[in-house]
């Protein structure tokens, strides 16, 4: 369990087993009617949730409940594969319609980004399609500044699009060789 805070909202590690299809239910239309996501064919529910479990071998997944019910996941993801960018990872966060603006993005990127710095992440990067304000606004507020942004990266629904890149340092900026990235439950 990440927290259980009074106001009854409870943000935990996801179980692939039980909660791939509240969080795909949550995906898919980014899927299919959005460039939030540069994904263009909807997973099965056995896809997602086996892409759950090999993110959970070595990143965190978190998922919040509010009223028993999943209304948000976020999750970390390696940033490249090469490696010396073992160090930096990916983040990613979905909110339920119904639940944006009260919270529910910054509750789950405050824990997701604490147990990357447990686990020994230096730098955590955000890839955001534009125009994204609601996910420029989240990543600014969480410390999160530009580097970049690449320039008709992607097509989807109809046009190029392009992708602003943030990132965040996880610890103090040192010249010293960082220890190595542990295991989520190391
Ligand atoms: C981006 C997203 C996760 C934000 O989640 P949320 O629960 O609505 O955000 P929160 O209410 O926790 O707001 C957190 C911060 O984000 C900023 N923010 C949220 N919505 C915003 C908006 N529409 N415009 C500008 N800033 C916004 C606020 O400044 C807020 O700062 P504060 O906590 O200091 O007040 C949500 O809008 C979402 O799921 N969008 C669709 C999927 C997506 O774009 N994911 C990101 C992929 S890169």
């Amino acid at each position: 369990m990440e927290s259980a805070p009074a106001d009854g909202w409870l943000v935990r590690d996801a179980i692939p087993e039980i909660d791939a299809e509240a969080c795909l239910d949550i995906y898919a239309p980014f899927i299919r009617d959005t460039c939030v996501s540069f994904e263009e064919i909807v997973p099965t529910v056995e896809q997602f949730r086996d892409r759950m479990r090999a993110t959970i071998a070595t990143h965190p997944w978190l998922v919040l409940v509010v009223d028993g019910r999943i209304v948000g996941y976020a999750y970390g993801s390696q940033h490249r594969s090469r490696a010396s960018y073992r160090w930096a990872a990916d983040v990613t966060v979905y909110v339920d319609p119904a639940h944006r603006g009260v919270g529910a993005g910054r509750r789950l990127y405050s824990a997701l980004l604490e147990r990357l710095r447990r686990q020994g992440y230096q730098v955590a990067c955000g890839g955001i399609t534009l125009p994204n304000e609601a996910s420029v606004g989240l990543h600014r507020a969480m410390g999160f500044e530009p580097v970049g942004i690449y320039r008709r990266i992607g097509w989807k629904l109809g046009a190029w699009r392009d992708v602003m890149w943030m990132q965040l340092e996880l610890a103090p900026a040192t010249d010293a060789a960082p220890p190595e990235p542990r295991g989520p439950s190391d």
